[in-house]
């Protein structure tokens, strides 16, 4: 069994300061995103979502940034999920992209609002026919008794529905999380890591400043 205590890197190849930061946290997060594409590392999109409800039990599980603007942040999912239960009760959530092997993440709290069911349809029409179907389904998040039952319903499914005519489903569809904060962190020499805080000021400017690590 590996010594966990003795488990650690050391970072510190990259520095960050406020200076070398986009005043707007959007393009800061661009060029960070940008760079996680480039180096080619695995799904650079996945974030970490944590949701709370209203019994105050954080819950997170990782999804696919789908969109991204000055507008907000936006996933899909099933809206009668666990997290879509608990966003209905407490739209405050917060993200993580645990771009570890850049020495970097991304941290972002805001709130989450449903997107029209135009802009869902959009997205939900680009997806290949086997994951449409796959949104039907799945009741995402109740229990479910066996794997078959699952499989017998997307051949049932697959005869309901032809290729190109996959309707959207009610209960389907995005989020836009429209950011509160931003950090952006780098891993640096001796634990001095750089973390870049942005907030807005209350004329809604972001402000930036570093925190320590
Ligand atoms: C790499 C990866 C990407 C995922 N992307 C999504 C996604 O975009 N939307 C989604 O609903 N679930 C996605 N999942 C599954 C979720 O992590 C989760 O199991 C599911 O949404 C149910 O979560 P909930 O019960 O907390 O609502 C993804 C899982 C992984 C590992």
């Amino acid at each position: 069994m590996p010594d966990l205590g003795n488990l650690r890197e050391e970072y510190g190849h990259d520095t960050l300061s406020k200076e070398s930061t986009h005043p707007n946290p959007v393009e800061q997060f661009r060029n960070w995103f940008d760079h996680a594409t480039e180096q080619k590392i695995p799904e650079p999109n996945a974030m970490s979502l944590a949701t709370v409800g209203i019994d105050y039990q954080p819950w997170q599980r990782t999804v696919l940034l789908k969109a991204y603007d000055e507008r907000g942040f936006v996933f899909y999912t099933n809206y009668e999920s666990r997290k879509g239960a608990q966003i209905a009760e407490n739209p405050k959530v917060s993200v993580i992209f645990p771009w570890i092997q850049l020495e970097r993440q991304v941290i972002m709290t805001g709130t989450a609002h449903k997107i029209g069911a135009a802009e869902s349809l959009k997205y939900f029409a680009s997806r290949p026919f086997g994951s449409q179907l796959g949104a039907w389904v799945s009741q995402q998040s109740s229990i479910v008794s066996s794997r078959s039952l699952l499989l017998a319903k997307l051949d049932e499914m697959k005869r309901k529905f032809k290729e190109g005519e996959v309707p959207l489903p009610s209960f389907w569809g995005g989020y836009r999380i429209e950011p509160s904060t931003f950090e952006f962190w780098l891993g640096g020499k001796n634990r001095i890591h750089d973390r870049i805080f942005y907030q807005r000021d209350a004329e809604g400017n972001w402000q930036r400043n570093r925190l320590a690590p």
